[in-house]
């Protein structure tokens, strides 16, 4: 049988939108606290070094009303593990991040910097942060997050879900994140998803037993323009049952 799977929606897109204006109006809280009614398992917002969507005072918002599990994405620096320590989401996921970037294009190079990453998973650990790496598919980022002691890797699905979108043959990347998640669990890493997801791509990662959680964003909010937030998410909770 199915493990039912958790879904955690990105809600960065919501702020995306209201920057666009300059004003208060669409607002992530009022996102992040409808996705809680509608069965999302966590929120997810990415403080970006740029603020580009979510601001500090989105984070320190959500974080004092919601409750549900908030999921903090944030790039390895010291500004963010701060932020992270004073703020203490139940969840962190440290993933790369490029000035110049439209999205988060690919998984974390493990080897750069790994000393400064290990200090920052310790202490976020210490303060009894779920934290998890968002990495490519592949058994050496595997291990080298198993190394630096953390606990849950997110696979980076932008690939397959490439592959999936084009119409393109898309059995190796499957395979590759199949095994990635096998290769995970034996380890003892509880094993995460995310990027690039919509409704088909999930319906084929959630046969995929030891992937636990799904992070998923800008489909959501994209789709919710036209048949709105609550349904999407209850469409989505329904694919990973
Ligand atoms: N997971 C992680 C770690 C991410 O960085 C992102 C993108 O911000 C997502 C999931 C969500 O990706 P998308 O917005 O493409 O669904």
């Amino acid at each position: 049988m199915k493990n039912k799977k958790r879904l955690g929606v990105n809600i960065d897109h919501v702020a995306t939108v209201r920057n666009a204006r300059g004003e208060k109006y669409p607002s992530p809280l009022r996102a992040a606290l409808l996705a809680k009614k509608c069965g999302a398992d966590s929120v997810t917002i990415h403080l970006r070094e740029d603020r580009r969507h979510i601001k500090d005072g989105d984070l320190k918002e959500i974080k004092s009303k919601l409750k549900i599990p908030l999921n903090l994405e944030i790039a390895a620096t010291k500004e963010m593990l701060n932020i992270s320590l004073k703020f203490k989401p139940d969840f962190v996921c440290i993933v790369p991040e490029r000035r110049q970037e439209i999205t988060t294009e690919g998984g974390l190079n493990l080897k750069h910097n790994s000393k400064f990453l290990s200090k920052v998973i310790k202490l976020l650990r210490k303060n009894r942060i779920r934290t998890s790496l968002f990495i490519e598919p592949k058994k050496k980022d595997i291990l080298a997050s198993k190394k630096l002691k953390v606990d849950c890797v997110e696979l980076h699905t932008g690939k397959f879900c490439n592959k999936v979108n084009q119409g393109k043959n898309y059995k190796n990347d499957l395979n590759n994140l199949k095994k990635a998640a096998d290769y995970a669990k034996n380890l003892n890493l509880e094993v995460h998803a995310g990027h690039g997801l919509n409704f088909k791509s999930t319906k084929i990662l959630s046969k995929i037993s030891n992937i636990n959680e799904f992070n998923i964003g800008h489909f959501i909010i994209g789709e919710s323009i036209f048949e709105g937030f609550p349904l999407i998410i209850k469409k989505f909770k329904k694919i990973l049952k």
